[in-house]
């Protein structure tokens, strides 16, 4: 069995035994060029499961078309890949999410194509939630991407609200809507890295430092989950 999962960072680090190829050295695929993305494809084992990890994705705002995006998706599928576990950084919307919450997407919007695919959301979850004690902190909810690179605008964020997004990015449906293509079994959530601010009162700005922040914080939860799930999943 093949998982692979598209993660933040440092997840890749969990994986046993990894072999891990720089996306420079394989032919014809992208490079990342965010801070904090590296650019490496780990192949390993997590709980046992033989996974190929992502380590760095690629975005439209980086000036990459979309068959660009998600070429890798497509080599995965190519290589026995056929369940993916993508992630994002998201701001949130809804006014219940706090900055370190999870939110598993029921549902998306996105922005780019207006075109929709529901990614699979497991039912092995909630047990991992309960167990590892996170009833508080998750959600299931509708992630909508943009283009990026600039966070929304007020006006933007009450319009994404009113539309029914409780999370926004700028990343993951592109994959999502591949892997369905190559009919992979997809698992997606959100990591609430800052609350998306809507009122002009607000004197405070999104940016990158407090999005790595808050996923730094998180790392060692995230870690542990990806590995519960990867290890429920390879029973299936
Ligand atoms: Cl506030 N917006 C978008 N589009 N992406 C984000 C974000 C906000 N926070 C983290 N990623």
């Amino acid at each position: 069995m093949h998982i692979n999962f598209h993660v933040l960072g440092t997840l890749a680090n969990t994986i046993v035994d990894p072999i891990s190829l720089n996306y420079k050295d394989i032919p014809n695929f992208p490079v990342s060029t965010v801070e904090g993305h590296q650019g490496n494809l780990v192949f390993g084992t997590l709980s046992n499961v033989k996974v190929v990890c992502m380590q760095g994705r690629f975005h439209y705002y980086e000036g990459y078309i979309l068959q660009k995006c998600t070429a890798p998706v497509r080599v995965l599928a190519l290589v026995g890949v056929n369940k993916l576990i993508v992630t994002n950084a998201a701001g949130g919307l809804n006014p219940n999410y706090k900055v370190g919450d999870i939110m598993f997407i029921k549902d998306h919007i996105n922005f780019l194509g207006f075109g929709g695919n529901n990614p699979f959301t497991g039912s092995k979850r909630s047990q991992i939630i309960n167990k590892m004690g996170l009833e508080k902190s998750t959600h299931e909810g509708v992630y909508a991407m943009v283009g990026g690179p600039n966070y929304e605008t007020i006006a933007e964020v009450n319009s994404l609200r009113m539309l029914g997004a409780d999370a926004v990015g700028m990343s993951t449906i592109p994959e999502v809507l591949v892997a369905k293509h190559c009919a992979m079994t997809v698992f997606g959530f959100s990591i609430i890295t800052n609350e998306c601010i809507s009122s002009y009162d607000d004197e405070t700005e999104p940016n990158h430092q407090e999005v790595l922040e808050a996923i730094n914080s998180k790392a060692e939860s995230l870690k542990e989950f990806v590995t519960i799930l990867v290890g429920n999943i390879g029973m299936e």
